[in-house]
C-alpha cells in the first residue's frame, strides 16, 4: 500500500503530541503557530493550499521528538517521517533551516556525527525547492512558542540564544528576501496575514 506523502491535519496533530511526549518543549507550541502561519499565507497565495502548509508547519520540526537535540533534529525528522512514507513532510524538516541551500545555514554547532553532517549535505544538495519548502522556512522564522511574530523578533531571539556567527547577515539577508518574496506572491504585507501578531510586536 502506498502511504500518503502527506498525512492529515488530524494524523499530524497526533504525530506531534507523540513526539512532544518524547521530549517536551516549546519548540512544539513553536511549530503550532508555523502551522497557522503557513496556513494563513498559503489562504491569499495563488499556488498553495492551506491544508496542506499547515501540516507541513506542524512536523518542520518533528526531529525534535528525539532530542533534546539541536541542528541534528533536521536530519532525525527527516529519517523519521520518511520512515512513515510521509515524504513530502519529510522534505520539507530537510530544507526548512536552508534558505541558501547551503549547509552554513546552519548556525550552531553541529550536534551529530561527521558522516550524519555529510548525508544531510548530500540530501540538501539534492532537492529541488518548492515554494512549499519557502514557505515553511519563512514561517519557521515567523513564530516564537507564544505566538505568531515578526522576523526581527524571531532572529534576534535565535542570535540571543545561538550567537552571531560571520554567516549571520547573509543568512539574515535571504529570511528578508522570503519575505519579500511572498508579500509579492500574496500581494499584500504577510504581517497582515498573521494571527495575533499586533498583540506579539506591541504586547
Ligand atoms: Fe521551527
Amino acid at each position: 500500500m502506498t502511504r500518503p506523502a502527506l498525512p492529515t491535519r488530524q494524523q499530524a496533530e497526533a504525530l506531534l503530541l507523540d513526539a512532544e511526549a518524547m521530549n517536551p518543549g516549546p519548540w512544539a507550541a513553536h511549530s503550532r503557530f508555523v502551522a497557522q502561519a503557513a496556513a494563513a499565507i498559503a489562504a491569499e497565495h495563488p499556488d498553495l493550499d492551506p491544508q496542506r502548509a499547515f501540516v507541513l508547519g506542524l512536523l518542520h520540526d518533528f526531529g525534535r521528538r528525539t532530542g533534546p537535540n539541536r541542528d541534528r533534529h533536521i536530519l532525525d525528522g527527516y529519517d523519521g517521517l520518511s520512515a512513515l512514507g510521509h515524504h513530502d513532510a519529510a522534505r520539507i524538516a530537510l530544507t526548512h533551516s536552508f534558505p541558501r541551500q547551503q549547509m552554513d545555514d546552519l548556525l550552531g554547532a553541529w550536534d551529530g556525527t561527521e558522516q550524519e553532517w555529510k548525508r544531510l549535505a548530500t540530501l540538501l544538495a539534492g532537492v529541488q525547492y518548492t515554494e512549499e519548502d519557502r514557505l515553511i522556512q519563512l514561517c519557521d522564522l515567523l513564530a516564537l512558542p507564544q505566538g505568531c511574530c515578526i522576523l526581527e523578533q524571531r532572529l534576534v531571539d535565535i542570535a540571543r540564544r545561538y550567537g552571531l556567527p560571520p554567516q549571520t547577515l547573509p543568512k539574515w539577508e535571504a529570511c528578508f528576501a522570503l519575505k519579500t518574496h511572498f508579500d509579492a506572491a500574496t500581494g499584500n504585507n504577510i504581517y497582515r496575514l498573521l494571527p495575533g501578531l499586533v498583540e506579539m510586536v506591541l504586547g
